[in-house]
């Protein structure tokens, strides 16, 4: 039994493609065959695969039926994150999700799965993504004020999310916890945030995310080991589209 995890297929079966990077960079090319492919070969049916937010540019769920039952046609049990994408996942509707997909996906939100004595949990999360000010070496000056203040009440927002999922796995027992996000747990200039202290309080073995994509984004947050928690980036292009195996 296996635990994989992986981020931003952005899928588009049905809808308009709203990424040019995703028709020009051949990293991109086919990826949704070449996924398939490597899912076929790694996950068994025993095994977790944890959809880490981004899955469809479709703007509700009809738009996205097909790219969700491309999903739902992988190997293994998939559970799936919330990215800013995901236009079909109205937050406070998570429950009906898990309902109209019951027994083929599952949605993780402020909820929390078991995976063996560990509990998964997650919630999309959200960084300050700029506008940033630079000087002429490149270094961070300032940012932009008032979008710095909105971000900040959609951080609070999500981590509270976050800690109500810690919080539904702790009532029932479970004392070991993976963390999953969309956005990196921190932006290009933090060292820690929120994300990371709530991972640190409950003593997260690893947190998983995505969102970052395109080379230039890779390093935009932690990656590896820090203060004993592994750090993952799991998105598609970085992963080059093989599940990345988390236990
Ligand atoms: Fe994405
Ligand atoms: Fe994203």
């Amino acid at each position: 039994m296996s635990l994989y995890a992986i981020g931003d297929l952005h899928l588009h079966f049905q809808s308009e493609l709203k990424n040019p990077s995703q028709l020009h960079d051949k990293l991109w090319k086919d990826h949704e065959k070449r996924f398939l492919e490597n899912c076929r070969s790694m996950v068994l049916p025993e095994d977790t695969l944890v959809l880490a937010g981004d899955h469809s540019w479709g703007k509700n769920l009809e738009e996205c039926a097909k790219d969700l039952q491309y999903i739902c046609d992988l190997p293994g049990r998939k559970i799936l994150l919330r990215g800013n994408h995901d236009m079909f996942w109205d937050a406070k509707k998570t429950a009906q999700l898990n309902k109209a997909f019951s027994g083929k996906l599952e949605f993780l939100q402020g909820n929390y799965y078991a995976y063996g004595d560990i509990a998964l949990v997650g919630t999309k999360g959200y960084t300050f993504e700029g506008p940033f000010y630079l000087d002429r070496f490149g270094n961070v000056t300032g940012w932009d004020e008032r979008e710095a203040e909105h971000a900040q009440k959609l951080v609070k927002r999500e981590a509270a999310r976050l800690e109500e999922s810690f919080l539904a796995a702790k009532k029932d027992g479970y004392r070991r916890f993976i963390m999953f996000l969309h956005y990196p747990p921190t932006n290009v200039i933090q060292k820690n945030s929120i994300f990371t202290k709530l991972a640190e309080d409950y003593g997260a073995e690893q947190v998983i995310y995505a969102h970052c994509h395109g080379e230039s984004r890779f390093h935009d947050s932690i990656l590896g080991k820090k203060r004993g928690i592994r750090y993952s980036l799991v998105s598609g292009d970085y992963l080059r589209w093989r599940p990345y195996k988390i236990l």
